[in-house]
């Protein structure tokens, strides 16, 4: 480190527990605020951690730069012992890249292509369903579908069912990872571990007992690499189970936010309706070809991502050595992580970063984009630690708002729809308050 470097500015909160609480309250206002009043590169205490936040291409490029940050050892104990130590955002170095290289196979075009008529049957199954019951909020129904996307998606389950056993135990596991880490048969954390531990057992009684034809499940049991490495049983159940943990809430707040879109901007919602109109059938579930071609829906979908607070911040990595930035010293030992949502509402990317504008992110605007600018499922390089679940949001959306479009209407009456306070991925106030018909 160079002499004179000083550490990044940042306030370190009260002794103990320095400013945990406040992160955990809100990370997407914390980190924010603090970007603003700091710049991009500050610090804080989180527990006994110095932790150095990243915002920004510049930073965040820095922050995923795989020779200055490791992710061993970096997310708090708990965390880790809740989803397994051994997962994949946990792993690093050569353990991480053999992992990650057989876990990229389920997110193939072909891959995916396959997982679009469970998905279809899933969603058309709920759809059908409001249409029924008038004017309601989805969000409870939406995060049920997350979970059975997921669930059909990671066990092979019946889309033509919800498994509510399996979302129930899912809950749980989700409060005990915002919860004092205290293993006793009556707190949050102690009932996170024993869900978990039947969610275990059922996802090993699926990959025992399904071939899992057109889901990720399938794709992964068949994974093989370069010398013929594949996946263990035991590899397989650990990753799935943490799957469910990365793909439940971002797929669930994902398709809130469409809903929202459709029912906040009508002009918009028209636009991708005309576009659906003339490229996919009616009444047919879109094949990854006939997604591809639907630009507009694939610019609103970038736009969710970067404008509505799903994922405030990477998992912590530790720095690997003493690093320098812009002229501020990072020790080797202090914790880090990339601010996904200020680097998303960063107004030097993005002009007036706070609006919604459904053709900001088109295909060419998306390019000429500097590297790490749009993060809304992290970055750095292909091998690192980036969402591999990228590719399929990033199908399923565009997907989603062709097929409802061409084959549904909404009718959305005035409501408060800004995020709800704090946690990961806040859905809208209002729960989503629509009327589904049949066009
Ligand atoms: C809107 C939806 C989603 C969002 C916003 C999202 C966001 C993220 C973020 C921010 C990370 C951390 C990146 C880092 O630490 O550097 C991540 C990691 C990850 N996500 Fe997603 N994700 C989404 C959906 C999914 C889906 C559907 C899957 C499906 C399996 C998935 C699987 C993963 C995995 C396996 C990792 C860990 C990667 C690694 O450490 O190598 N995500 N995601």
């Amino acid at each position: 480190m160079g002499g004179m470097s000083q550490p990044p500015p940042g306030s370190t909160g009260a002794p103990f527990v320095g400013e945990a609480l406040k992160f955990l309250k809100d990370p997407f206002t914390f980190t924010l605020s603090r970007t603003k009043q700091h710049g991009n590169i500050w610090k804080t205490k989180i527990l006994s951690d110095t932790v150095v936040f990243f915002a920004g291409p510049k930073a965040f490029s820095f922050f995923m730069d795989p020779d200055n940050f490791t992710r061993q050892n970096g997310s708090p104990k708990f965390l880790q012992e809740l989803l397994h130590p051994d997962a994949v955002p946990f792993l690093d170095g050569d353990r991480h890249k053999a992992r990650r290289r057989l876990l990229l196979t389920a997110f193939t075009d072909p891959a995916l292509d396959s997982y679009l008529p469970n998905t279809f049957a899933i969603l058309k199954r709920f759809v059908d369903k409001w249409i029924g019951e008038g004017e309601k909020p989805i969000a409870g129904d939406l995060s049920q579908v997350g979970f059975d996307i997921a669930d059909m998606l990671f066990a092979a389950s019946d889309p033509a069912t919800s498994n509510l056993q399996g979302a129930g135990d899912f809950a749980l596991m989700n409060k005990g990872t915002f919860a004092p880490p205290v293993n006793l048969p009556f707190t949050a954390y102690g009932k996170a571990i024993r869900a978990r531990d039947r969610l275990r057992t059922y996802i090993k009684a699926q990959v025992a007992s399904k071939d899992g034809a057109g889901t990720a499940l399938g794709v992964l049991k068949q994974a093989r690499g370069p010398k013929g490495e594949q996946l263990s049983s035991e590899e397989l159940e650990i990753e799935l189970l943490h799957f469910y943990f990365a793909a439940q809430g971002g797929l669930t707040a994902a398709l809130a936010w469409a809903f929202t879109v459709l029912g906040e901007h009508p002009e918009l919602a028209a636009r991708l309706r005309a576009e659906a109109d003339a490229k996919l059938a009616a009444d047919a579930v879109p094949n990854l070809q006939q997604v591809r071609s639907l630009d507009q829906a694939r610019a609103v979908s970038r736009e969710i991502l970067r404008s509505y607070p799903i994922a405030p911040t990477t998992f912590i990595g530790v720095a690997k050595k003493d690093l320098e930035i812009d002229g501020y010293g990072i020790r080797a030992g202090w914790k880090g992580a990339g601010a996904i949502w200020a680097t998303l509402q960063d107004g030097s990317t993005f002009t007036d970063p706070t609006v919604f504008k459904g053709d900001r992110l088109g295909d060419e605007a998306v390019k000429a984009l500097p590297n790490n600018a749009f993060v809304p499922q992290g970055g750095g390089p292909p091998d690192g630690h980036r969402c591999p679940g990228e590719a399929l949001i990033q199908l399923v959306m565009p997907a989603f708002f062709g097929w409802f479009t061409r084959n549904y209407g909404l009718t959305y009456a005035a409501q408060d729809a800004s995020p709800g306070g704090g946690g990961l991925g806040p859905l809208p106030r209002s729960g989503v308050r629509v009327t589904i018909t049949k066009r």
